[in-house]
């Protein structure tokens, strides 16, 4: 979720166009009942840097608390993993948390991140060549949502190759939350899959806990996240040319502890009519657009669904308040 600098902003401005299938998504979430976006749609060039700042706020705990478990933990996941890995990052980061695992790795095999935005890729590349020049990256532009390959050189790994090393994903940040069980097993089987027999993956997830920290990491006092929610209008008006006022809308975040998520939703204040490509949106007083689920998962619960995906917990760590879990998987 890296964000171009203001320069390559300027010099890329068409990669910050939708691809065909987000913008299709926009257009059937809002015509849908009840209305909703793709969360996706949340990271545009401003969207990624509200994010960043979400990181920063004293209320959201998850970025500095999984960082906290990396900081302690990073050898014994590296010791997990083993040596000569390949290590696979759908969705590549803000390189912080990578760069402490690439740290304790122990002559890893290649960095493989993967990202649909080709000025984020690129940037996350000349980040982590400068930090580790010595380690070999394979960029892979694609949706990390959908089937991906590995590099044509890296595909005889996972067992007899040269290179010797498993194939671990590493995908921190709780990132898994914003699909739902399905999707996210999904997700999970295919890249068990993709990984082949040896496979490995480290993934962080946020834990559930009481309602009202919840709350407040997703409804903020300085209102941080609530310009993340509403930038999404921001987002449509200038990608579609719609007339959305984003402060006739409200930012909500509600806990549903029967499915164990926040819901972020972004409520019409009154009655409105909203044009769009051709269309116009009607929205009633108080009628939302859901715009993002974030799931909570209690560590066994969460290790039983990846058991579905044809993982097996190899060990996992929290910090002292249980707030977030890291999780070290191999293939069954
Ligand atoms: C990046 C999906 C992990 O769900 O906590 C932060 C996004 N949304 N505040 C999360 C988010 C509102 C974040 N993830």
């Amino acid at each position: 979720m890296k964000h171009p600098s203001p320069v390559e902003q300027t010099r890329f401005e068409p990669e910050d166009m939708s691809p065909p299938a987000l913008r299709r998504a926009v257009l059937d979430g809002l015509l849908a009942s009840p209305k909703n976006l793709p969360s996706a749609y949340l990271y545009d060039a401003r969207g990624s840097a509200l994010f960043e700042q979400i990181c920063t706020l004293p209320e959201y705990y998850p970025t500095r608390t999984e960082l906290a478990i990396l900081q302690t933990h990073a050898g014994e996941m590296a010791a997990r993993i083993g040596p000569r890995a390949v290590l696979v990052e759908p969705g590549s980061g803000a390189g912080v948390k990578t760069a402490l695992l690439l740290a304790q790795l122990q002559q890893a095999a290649a960095y493989v991140p993967v990202e649909i935005s080709p000025t984020a890729l690129e940037a996350t590349v000349q980040a982590m060549a400068a930090r580790f020049p010595q380690l070999p990256i394979h960029p892979q532009q694609a949706d990390f949502t959908q089937a991906f390959t590995l590099p044509p050189a890296l595909r005889h790994v996972g067992g007899a190759g040269e290179l010797g090393g498993r194939v671990v994903f590493f995908f921190p940040g709780s990132t898994i939350g914003n699909f739902d069980p399905q999707q996210a097993q999904a997700l999970l089987a295919r890249w068990r899959l993709l990984g082949g027999a040896d496979a490995g993956l480290l993934i962080g997830i946020d834990l559930r806990k009481d309602a009202a920290v919840l709350q407040a990491a997703y409804d903020d006092a300085q209102g941080v996240t609530a310009a993340f929610n509403r930038n999404l209008l921001v987002r449509i008006n200038r990608e579609f040319g719609a007339d959305f006022v984003p402060d006739a809308f409200d930012h909500l975040a509600r806990y549903d502890t029967v499915q164990g998520r926040i819901e972020m939703h972004l409520q019409s204040r009154e009655a409105q009519a909203v044009h769009l490509a051709g269309h116009t949106l009607r929205f009633d007083a108080g009628e939302t657009i859901h715009t993002e689920n974030s799931y909570k998962y209690a560590l066994d619960g969460f290790a039983a669904l990846a058991g579905q995906a044809g993982w097996q917990l190899d060990a996992q760590w929290t910090d002292p308040l249980q707030r977030f879990g890291v999780l070290a998987m191999r293939a069954a």
